[in-house]
This record gives structure tokens, sequence and C-alpha cells, in this order.
């Protein structure tokens, strides 16, 4: 019955279909090429130019917690996009991620009602330690996304690769992924605890959640 309505409603998108089938085996998913080279080197302009501008502000963690300590959980500065007022290379990221959520909820009946992102730059020697995306009460949460704004010529050696911890049926294993530009990672936000490597040069991204309201 669902293969049906699929099948007549719209056409199959082979990369969507890739994270789709990603995310029911294992609960992640790793694309490279999301968005073309271009548009990425643009975004990540747009990103160095807000952030020149003075325009990001300390990530925090949770509104009772130390900065002192906040710092050494997590060293990113963040800069929310509004939705409402983009330029017109960040209307090209939410075009693509929009069709991917349409493409989620016709397909998997996930219900995602809302997005939220945030451009984030982590300073070299700064991540953020090993974590769940739930805190702060935010059970809505139900995939996480982070798209990386680095250059391609990003190596092992520059560091900063997203750890995710895979609980499977043995052992806890580790999956490293280096933030190469382009990069988008997709994974359940209760489910995966992952962790930021600290980098040897400034580590770019555009993260976010896609939320069930
Ligand atoms: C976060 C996060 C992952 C990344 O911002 O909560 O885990 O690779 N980011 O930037
Ligand atoms: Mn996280």
């Amino acid at each position: 019955m669902a293969e049906l309505y699929r099948e007549m409603d719209f056409e199959l998108d082979p990369l969507f279909e890739t994270i789709i089938s990603d995310l029911m085996t294992q609960d992640y998913s790793i694309v490279d090429h999301f968005i073309d080279p271009k548009t990425v080197s643009l975004l990540r302009h747009s990103l160095l130019a807000h952030f020149e501008e003075d325009r990001f502000k300390k990530a925090a963690i949770g509104s009772k917690t130390n900065e002192v300590i906040a710092a050494a959980i997590r060293g990113d500065y963040i800069l929310w996009i509004d939705e409402r007022i983009q330029t017109h290379v960040e209307n090209l990221f939410f075009k693509r991620l929009n069709d991917l959520v349409a493409y989620l909820n016709r397909t998997c009946f996930l219900g995602i009602l809302q997005t939220e992102f945030h451009y984030a730059l982590y300073p070299p020697g700064t991540g953020y330690k090993r974590h769940l995306d739930s805190f702060q009460n935010d059970h809505k949460r139900k995939l996480s996304i982070a798209f990386y704004l680095n250059p391609e010529d990003w190596t092992e050696t520059d560091g900063g690769a997203l750890a995710l911890y895979i609980k499977g049926a043995g052992e806890e294993q580790t999956v490293l992924v280096p933030p190469v530009g382009g990069r988008m990672v997709i994974f359940e936000s209760q489910k995966i605890p992952h962790e930021v490597l600290k980098a040897n040069r400034d580590r770019l991204s555009i993260t976010g959640w896609l939320k069930t309201s």
C-alpha cells in the first residue's frame, strides 16, 4: 500500500532513499555532496562574514551551568539562522533541506513540523563533549543534522571529527566522521550519543534539528 502510494505520487530520489534506508537500519546516515561545492563555498563565506560582524554568541549548554564549566564541555560559537530573513545562499540550503524533510514526511510519515538551524564555528582546540541532543528536556528533537562548510582539503590531521557512539548487539562502536565540506550527517537525536573532537583549525558547519512540533 505504502509502496503503491510512493510510486504514483512522486519521483524517487536516490540520495534521499539512501538516507532513509540508512536511518532505518542504523539510525544515522552520512552523505557527501548533499549540496554542490559552489554553494558550500558561498555558505562558508556567509558564515565567516557573519562571524566577522561579531554576530555569533558563545554556545550555552543550559541556563544554570557555570560558564567556565560550559566552555570545557562545549567550545563553539553559534548564530541561529532565522528562516524568515535569509540570504539567497541560505535559501538554497533551506530549499534542499525542506525537500529532504518533505520526502521524509511523505515516505516515512515522520511528522516533522519544525526545523531549527544555526551556524557553528569551533575555534582550534575546542570541541563538544559526549552528549545526546535531547538536553533541556527538548524531546521534540527527532533528527539531528550537521552539514559541514569546511574546505574540501580538510584532512584527518586537522581533527574535528564527529564521533558517533553506536550501540549494537555487542560492544559500543565508534564511527568517526571527518567534517569535510559538503558532507551531511543525520542521526536520531534521542538515540545516538556523540562528541565533536577538537580540531586544529576553525571547524565550520550548519547544525540543526528536525522536530515533531
Ligand atoms: C551539536 C553537535 C555535531 C557536529 O551541535 O549538538 O553535536 O558535528 N554537533 O558539529
Ligand atoms: Mn549534538
